[in-house]
């Protein structure tokens, strides 16, 4: 596999746009058929129905939401959640707890990305103490041993890049302090908070290995540094740090929001943001088939412009295999320009890889979503 070699093939047939997204011919509705991901060969349709006007969907591929919050696990192990999402680069689980972790944990098969949707407290590992609240990601090197001691009731989606690293995405053009400041992460601290917690009490490391939990106990804490240096460490790095990047002029694809990218996928976040102004720009997602990717979004905060019915808590899941793009309501919405801004924040999964859905989120489903873009 190799980026290069795609077959370059600028070609024009019929009636077209002079610019993707933007003065589409009168009346018509523009599909992106896309290659890897938004980086790829691209060719842009033009059709005078909406890609989404189907009437059905027979058959395993549908689109797909569930209510990930009902499908939380509560405890103090964030591995006994069962996945909801995953294949063998990617796994999401969503995980609560309301009282501090009794035991240490390590995932000893890949990075893991938290994002607290609800919450506050401490986070205690092996790089010291970090407070954590809503809206943070924390991303937590493979091997680190680490646990929580939150102060209000905390879920949070874990993301784990199975048999591989969190990396920041390229930034080329944009230069190195687009879309966040990499001078915004956050580190611990072996602070006072830090010291109070160790000492000689027996102490348990439960170890994800193979998707299988281990136990090592010790006869003391093993959160005992007296100190750190390097390049790997738990990081912290909440939306609001995140300055989006835009166009007055053109709706830029999503991978413009991409926060940390791993081997076979990549985690973006939309965050809110002005609405384009120029008059003849789309206002809302174009209709794509990112024919490559598995598309997940899991909705945190805000009122979602694209999407009727989707609440906070809720994941939305789009294999590849057809097209999608905003509802009818959010499309007329666009068409008018009512919005001149959106005020969502959500996480968004771009797989490279076909994902599997559990039966824990299968039981959470929303069964009628694939309707829901059926006009009024
Ligand atoms: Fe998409």
């Amino acid at each position: 596999m190799s980026a290069k070699g795609w077959i370059h093939l600028p070609r024009k047939e019929g009636m077209t746009s002079r610019q993707a997204h933007a003065d589409l011919p009168a009346g018509s509705y523009e599909r992106e058929i896309g290659r890897d991901g938004f980086f790829g060969p691209a060719s842009h349709v033009y059709h005078a129905h909406p890609p989404t006007g189907w009437t059905s969907f027979e058959g395993p591929m549908r689109p797909r939401a569930f209510n990930a919050v009902a499908a939380t696990h509560e405890g103090t192990g964030p591995f006994n959640a069962t996945p909801l999402l995953s294949n063998a680069a990617m796994k999401l689980r969503i995980w609560s707890v309301d009282r501090p972790m009794r035991d240490l944990t390590r995932n000893a098969d890949g990075d893991e990305l938290l994002f607290v949707h609800q919450g506050a407290g401490d986070l205690f590992c092996d790089f010291g103490h970090m407070p954590f609240s809503e809206g943070d990601y924390i991303l937590m090197p493979r091997g680190t041993m680490w646990r929580l001691e939150p102060s209000q009731r905390t879920v949070t989606l874990l993301i784990e890049a199975t048999n591989s690293a969190f990396k920041l995405p390229e930034r080329g053009i944009l230069g190195p302090h687009a879309i966040f400041d990499p001078a915004a992460l956050e580190t611990p601290a072996l602070d006072d908070a830090f010291k109070a917690q160790q000492g000689e009490r027996e102490t348990r490391v439960v170890v994800k290995r193979r998707d299988a939990l281990s136990i090592i106990t010790y006869p003391f804490n093993p959160l005992d540094a007296i100190g750190w240096k390097g390049e790997i460490a738990a990081l912290k790095l909440n939306w609001r740090d995140i300055r989006p990047v835009m166009s007055h002029r053109y709706h830029l694809p999503p991978s413009v929001h991409a926060t940390f990218v791993a081997d076979r996928f990549v985690v973006c976040t939309f965050v809110p943001r002005p609405i384009e102004s120029d008059p003849g720009a789309l206002k809302v997602p174009f209709f794509h088939s990112n024919d490559d990717f598995d598309e997940v979004i899991f909705y945190h905060a805000g009122d979602f412009f694209s999407r009727d019915n989707i609440k906070p808590g809720m994941v939305t899941f789009h294999p590849s295999g057809f097209t999608h793009g905003p509802h009818p309501k959010a499309f007329a919405a666009g068409a008018q320009h009512v919005r001149s801004s959106t005020d969502e924040v959500a996480v968004m999964i771009d797989a490279r890889d076909a994902l599997d859905m559990s039966e824990a989120a299968c039981v959470q489903e929303v069964t009628s979503y694939a309707d829901s873009w059926k006009s009024p």
